[in-house]
């Protein structure tokens, strides 16, 4: 099988590396050079991802037989629809199916419509009068998003980002003036308490295979703080649980999805390719903070790191709205992932700095390396705006895991960053006890 992989960032690479294993012929394309994909790739186009002629073209003209697209961009203007139109297969979602990440009022409303469970309360504005009635009734402990794409950075939460009902209507009237997202619309939501953690899983537009929970790190900082970024690291447990997710609460998230892949289908928009839930887990259970209509980035590396079987064949009945015959299976491992990532991420990031990186020590740890949206210039690699690289430790328990993640982090060297913290026991100990005590009430 020949397979097209569309983006160049760590979670595109693992996407390659898994199409690799199911013995697919990969190539690729991406706006930067990524050398991990590059490698791996029988051919690889550089060229932006959102060029949908460009890439129609190369997908067309290296005949594969399968496409699956990475980044959420190129979904919105269309490439799905643009790949298939030209008789390619594609295991990411059309246009009208991706709106469930690229338009935040059109996923709250169809949460709504069909009564899904795990529904937060909100209201759409596209005014600064309708946004102030709404405070009357949502009150001010509420998340203020405009409904478009920001890349992460659009969300402003109350007591964090804004402190009193002055700084909301601000924001509002910010987000209306710059036209934040691309579109007037804004989505007021309640404040939901809990833990977060992701439920990604295979769509072929009626049916919802779930793959192990994982818990993302989205801070700049230790500690959870500091600006919102793309991701800074994610773990996942052996058990395809979390610490602190109970198994009912991981299947009521997955019912969740399920729920919202049958609406899409009533709506006429079947959902096929890798659905993503991101979900704080309440007291009351998990709630949706949103959907992505792709893999998590940096969740797919977790994932995908533990994942047996044919992937491409998974990719193959997503595409053709038939998975039921893909067995796949995830070993009954932890996993966890760091990022490395330019000093700055998250505010204003040193790229264009040259990074060194020594696989071969990361290998001999045990570690699985990832590139990331770097470039590759005469075997020297360079750190773009984005993040660098991602390291993944694969081990019994997540402790372990986290200890070979790390053991391997110090052969990247450079102007970089990286939360040491993600998965320690400390920080794992703390959410189970802050779960615990929000499901006390407590909190
Ligand atoms: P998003 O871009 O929607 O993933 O939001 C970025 C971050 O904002 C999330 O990871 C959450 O930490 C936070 N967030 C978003 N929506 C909510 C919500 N309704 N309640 C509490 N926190 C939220
Ligand atoms: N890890 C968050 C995302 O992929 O959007």
């Amino acid at each position: 099988m020949r397979a097209l992989a569309v983006g160049g960032g760590a979670r595109e690479h693992a996407i390659v590396a898994a199409l690799a294993r199911s013995g697919a012929e990969v190539y690729a394309c991406s706006k930067n050079k990524n050398p991990g994909i590059f490698r791996a790739a029988k051919e690889h186009m550089l060229v932006d991802e959102m060029d949908l002629h460009r890439v129609v073209e190369f997908a067309k003209n290296t005949h594969v037989d399968i496409a699956v697209i990475g980044p959420e961009a190129p979904l919105e203007l269309g490439l799905a629809d643009a790949l298939e139109m030209a008789g390619i297969s594609t295991a990411s979602p059309k246009k009208a199916a991706a709106r469930i990440e690229t338009s935040k009022s059109f996923m709250r409303k169809l949460l709504a419509k069909y009564a899904i469970r795990g529904a937060a309360k909100f209201v759409a504005v596209d005014n600064a009068r309708d946004a102030e009635k709404a405070l009357d009734s949502l009150g001010t402990d509420i998340v203020v998003k405009p409904t478009g794409l920001t890349g992460g950075k659009g969300v402003k939460v109350f007591g964090e980002h804004l402190m009193s009902k002055r700084d909301i209507l601000d924001y509002v009237a910010e987000i209306l003036s710059k036209n934040i997202g691309g579109t007037p619309t804004i989505v007021l939501e309640e404040k939901l308490v809990g833990e977060e953690f992701t439920v990604q899983a295979f769509c072929d537009g009626t049916r919802v295979v779930p793959m192990p929970a994982v818990q993302d790190h989205k801070r700049a900082f230790e500690g959870d703080t500091g600006p919102n970024t793309g991701g800074m690291g994610s773990y996942s447990q052996n058990d395809g649980l979390l610490p602190f997710l109970r198994r009912s609460e991981y299947e009521d998230a997955v019912a969740i999805m399920d729920s919202t892949v049958k609406a899409l289908k009533t709506e006429g928009a079947e959902y096929r390719g890798t659905l993503y839930g991101q979900f704080m887990l309440t007291r009351d259970g998990p709630k949706v903070i949103e959907f992505n209509a792709r893999f998590g980035d940096p969740e797919a590396m977790n994932v995908l790191s533990l994942l047996e079987g044919d992937f491409a064949q998974m990719c193959e009945g997503m595409a053709s709205g038939n998975i039921s015959r893909s067995r796949l299976q995830f070993t009954r491992k932890a996993s966890v992932c760091k990022y490395i990532v330019p000093e700055g991420y998250g505010v204003k990031s040193l790229s264009g700095q040259e990074i060194s990186v020594d696989e071969k020590a990361i290998a001999d740890k045990g570690a699985i390396l990832y590139y990331a949206s770097v470039n590759e210039q005469d075997g020297r690699v360079f750190t773009t705006s984005s993040r660098s690289v991602g390291i993944v430790g694969i081990a019994d328990v997540i402790d372990e895991a986290e200890a070979i993640a790390e053991s391997a982090i110090g052969h990247v060297s450079g102007r970089i960053h990286v939360r040491h913290d993600i998965a320690k026991k400390e920080m794992l100990d703390a959410k189970i006890a802050r779960m615990d005590r929000i499901r006390r009430g407590e909190l």
